[in-house]
């Protein structure tokens, strides 16, 4: 057992936080608001709440807009060009913006920052950031923050500190009903074209009893659908000596969670042991996002999965066998380097064979630093937008099918609201994932699961009746 592999970030540590908080909170000159500007993944998004959590703890409110905030946090993704462009270009924009209002404090944090070099970049290029951090240390925020205020200086820290975990700190959750858990940080993988176990270190997991105690928590407070968040939840515990994760997903439903979902999963890891755990759990949704990338062996390999097609359709079988309302959602790339025609007709059949309910389809990005930026065989940008095109207009006619044949049937919706299109209707979403508007209910169902008979589909929706 290897159990103190968990390392985990001192008390005293986090209590110099919280005095730093203290401080901050009582300075003339802190700021009064903050927005939060979010890119990239659930894992970020939940990083969100907890930065949100923290600038609370400070004395600090949300601001309705950016333009009218004191303090402006970028929180940064880097897993493609485009999210790591759209950052960039959201921050340059608010220096016209902080140029009428000096007094305007701008952070970046996030993904991008863990990348080599961009401190420097950012120290460099972007002279009106007053503070940049990386994830490993986001929980010294109130630190950074109270040097800022009290020293008028800019804090830029991207020191490693990204094999240990924070516990305890405050989340402000934006949702009083569906919560999310990280049980795991990092990566070991090393997928050739993915930059994440670059800038999020190396698989690290929660203890059990600290992610139950969170769970009951929360479970107290009336949540009913807890998604348990990490890099590759499949091999939680593994190197720490944990329970391992499908053991995890059962005392979770000895809390009483009436919904438990979690992502993000690698075939290669998804042991029968969980798969068996579709059948038995009955807090489990009946759905799974489980990432193919290419139907192609070849590409498969290139991109360093560790699976064939075979083993993939083999784990789709029997997760069907185990529970055959499953619905299976998957991330596919597109001209991934030497990606022939043939290999890009292989993930067309693998797609039409799994029948996925959707899929988030991308174009192969180089990411600097990785194994696949240095292969050659580029696919030209004309050729990669005509593959996405294709795949997304196949995976579009499955979807619609697959919407088509839940009609009729009677399901679970959490309620999320009011619908954004019809303010006379309801949405949320079933176990499968897929949302849900229906009709002949009111507020007082929002925040609960509530039977619903569907009774018509929208383009990716289905329309239902209470
Ligand atoms: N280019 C394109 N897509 C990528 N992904 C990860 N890295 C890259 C990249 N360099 C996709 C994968 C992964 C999802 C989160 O992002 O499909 O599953
Ligand atoms: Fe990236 Fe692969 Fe790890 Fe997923 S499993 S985060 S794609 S390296």
């Amino acid at each position: 057992m290897m159990r103190d592999e968990i390392v985990q970030i001192d008390q005293e540590a986090l209590a110099a936080q919280k005095r730093f908080a203290a401080l901050v909170k009582d300075h003339a000159d802190k700021p009064r608001s903050y927005h939060l500007v979010t890119f990239g993944c659930q894992m970020n998004a939940h990083d969100s709440e907890t930065l949100a959590g923290l600038m609370e703890g400070m004395g600090m409110s949300q601001a309705g807009t950016r333009e009218n905030a004191d303090l402006v946090l970028f929180n940064t993704c880097c897993i493609r060009d485009n999210a790591e462009r759209k950052a960039l270009g959201n921050i340059t924009w608010l220096k016209e913006i902080k140029r009428e209002r000096p007094h305007m404090l701008i952070g970046i944090c996030g993904c991008m920052m863990q990348q080599k070099g961009m401190a420097e970049t950012v120290l460099r290029k972007y002279p009106f950031v007053d503070i940049a951090f990386g994830t490993g240390n986001l929980y010294r925020l109130p630190e950074y923050l109270y040097q800022v205020v009290d020293e008028k200086c800019r804090v830029i820290d991207i020191s490693k500190e990204e094999s240990s975990i924070a516990e305890g700190l405050p989340i402000l959750r934006e949702s009083p009903f569906k919560a999310y858990i990280n049980i795991m940080y990092g990566c070991n993988n090393f997928c050739s074209y993915c930059i994440v176990p670059y800038v999020r270190g190396r698989e690290r997991s929660r203890k059990a009893e600290d992610i139950l105690c969170e769970a009951e928590a929360l479970v107290r407070e009336g949540v009913q659908e807890i998604t348990l968040l990490g890099q590759n939840v499949n091999s939680y515990g593994k190197a720490a000596g944990e329970i391992s994760f499908p053991q995890l997903l059962r005392r979770l439903q000895a809390t009483g969670i009436p919904r438990l979902r979690f992502m993000t999963s690698h075939p290669k890891d998804l042991s029968d042991e969980l798969i068996a755990e579709y059948a038995a759990n009955t807090a489990l949704a009946p759905h799974l996002h489980l990432p193919v990338q290419s139907g192609s062996d070849r590409i498969l390999a290139a991109m360093r999965r560790g699976y064939g097609v075979e083993d993939y359709l083999d784990r789709v079988k029997a997760l069907r066998q185990a529970c055959p309302d499953i619905g299976l959602t998957t991330d596919l790339i597109v001209a991934f380097p030497g990606e022939t025609e043939s290999d890009f007709e292989e993930t067309m059949q693998l797609v039409a064979r799994v029948r996925y309910d959707s899929a988030f389809t991308f174009i192969y990005s180089p990411r600097a630093g990785t194994q696949a930026a240095g292969l050659s065989g580029r696919i030209d940008p004309v050729t990669a937008k005509a593959r996405i095109e294709r795949l997304i207009a196949l995976q579009e006619g499955i979807s619609g099918e697959i919407l088509d044949s839940l009609v009729g049937q009677r399901m679970g919706i959490l309620v999320e609201g009011i619908s954004a299109r019809r303010q006379s209707q309801l949405s949320g979403k079933c176990g499968r994932s897929i949302s849900v508007n229906f009709t002949g209910g009111d507020e007082r169902l929002i925040g609960r699961i509530v039977p619903v008979n569907i009774t018509d589909r929208g383009s990716n929706t289905l329309r239902g009746e209470y």
